[in-house]
């Protein structure tokens, strides 16, 4: 009998977790590879939203996520964890993704037993250590122990290419958020006896601005400068309504609380399932967000998108023009958002449909990469 190539996917968060899933599924399509998933769950609720959603039954789980935990938490729990996983299992290859503390720690972990990493969405680059943090230095840091580059676009190649990779490790797949992407909305999508139900049938109409915030840079003054751009704007536009579904981050939660949390207009919720949520993007009028993943979907729905960020690692749209990066000043994101509220051409010319993050085959060129290799 043909040996199995074993190839182990490690994730812990909830963003990794539905850009993972499309290959997780083409890979187990392959008869000749054995895929087996490591959850390190840094992330607990808001990843088995996704594993419940994609029916991902994780082979190891190593239930890490404490309340308020530190990246040095994170990272060692991680490490010891996989340590052990890796030694008794000895895949062939270990997948990582994209950039948080599970992907540097997953990726060292691999390379401490000598198996071979492939990196998915690799090559993203600010170029400054602390935009965002830790997530340039993760990647970073993950790009030197990887022997397989998945990057998502021509410039994520040429940003590797920059730092010395060799052409012939980088592979162009485009990113597989846009498979996950075109499997999960449906323009029939029903919200029926939902909670959102309830909120739409109150306020047709009304233009929704809808909300998520949660980078470790923005917690504290910039979030609360965001937060009172963003009452002002239901101030000044009172046909307007905000949809903000809160992520799980203590930190996050206290100040979103505090100032917007008494405004009638303002639908605190808890984090949406997959489903709902990219259902729920479809229909915004436009969307506020500090989330890469959330930067990547909504061009393809031709959404206007405000980044509440000093930097992003994605360029691409912001140049197509439906992304626009707008700091985490009270001032600039105020008038950012009256700009596109008050002038309907402003808001027209970011609602071009634009798609240069992939063409929903990502996870299929990176399993027969995987296969040939
Ligand atoms: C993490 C990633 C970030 C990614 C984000 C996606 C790191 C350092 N950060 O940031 O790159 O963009 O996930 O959302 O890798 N919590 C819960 N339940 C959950 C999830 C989180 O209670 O399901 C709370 C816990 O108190 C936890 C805190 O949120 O300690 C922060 O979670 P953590 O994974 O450390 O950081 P994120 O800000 O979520
Ligand atoms: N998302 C979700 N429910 C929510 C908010 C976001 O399913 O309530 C999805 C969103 O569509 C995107 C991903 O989660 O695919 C983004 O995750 P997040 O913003 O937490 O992380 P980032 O992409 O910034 O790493």
């Amino acid at each position: 009998m043909i040996k199995r190539k074993k190839v182990m996917i490690v994730f812990g968060t909830r963003p990794e977790a539905i850009k993972m899933a499309p290959v997780i599924q083409a890979l187990r399509q392959k008869e000749s590879i054995l895929c087996q998933v490591i959850v390190t769950a840094q992330h607990r609720e808001m990843l088995d939203q996704v594993l419940q959603l994609f029916k991902i039954d994780p082979d190891f789980d190593l239930n890490l996520m404490k309340q308020g935990q530190t990246l040095t938490e994170i990272t060692t729990r991680a490490l010891s964890g996989l340590h052990d996983i890796f030694q008794r299992e000895r895949p062939d290859l270990v997948l990582v993704h994209g950039d948080t503390t599970t992907t540097f720690a997953a990726a060292l972990a691999a390379f401490y037993a000598q198996i071979a990493v492939g990196h998915v969405e690799a090559g993203l680059r600010t170029g400054n250590k602390y935009s965002p943090y830790p997530e340039e230095m993760n990647r970073k840091l993950a790009s030197a122990l990887t022997d397989f580059h998945f990057a998502p676009t021509e410039t994520a190649k040429r940003n590797l290419e920059q730092e010395g990779v060799p052409p012939e490790r980088i592979i162009v797949t485009g990113n597989t958020v846009i498979d996950a992407l075109l499997a999960t909305v449906n323009p029939e999508f029903s919200f029926a006896g939902s909670e959102l139900q309830t909120i739409f049938e109150q306020r047709e109409r009304f233009r929704m601005i809808l909300v998520t915030t949660h980078r470790r840079e923005n917690l504290g003054e910039p979030m609360r400068q965001i937060y009172q751009a963003l009452k002002s704007t239901l101030e000044t536009y009172p046909d307007t309504y905000i949809i903000f579904p809160v992520h799980k981050n203590p930190n996050v939660r206290k100040v979103v609380t505090e100032v917007l949390g008494s405004h009638p207009r303002v639908h605190l919720i808890e984090p949406l399932e997959y489903e709902p949520f990219v259902n729920l993007m479809a229909r915004a009028h436009l969307i506020l967000t500090d989330s890469g993943g959330i930067q990547e979907e909504a061009p393809s729905l031709g959404k206007p998108v405000l980044v509440v960020r000093d930097t992003t690692e994605r360029p691409e749209a912001v140049a197509a023009g439906t992304v626009s990066l707008v700091g985490t000043e009270y001032e600039r994101v105020f008038s950012e958002l009256q700009n596109l509220l008050g002038d309907e051409k402003a808001y027209q010319k970011m609602t071009m449909a634009s798609n240069p993050y992939g063409d929903g085959s990502a996870a299929l060129r990176i399993t027969e990469i995987i296969d040939e290799n």
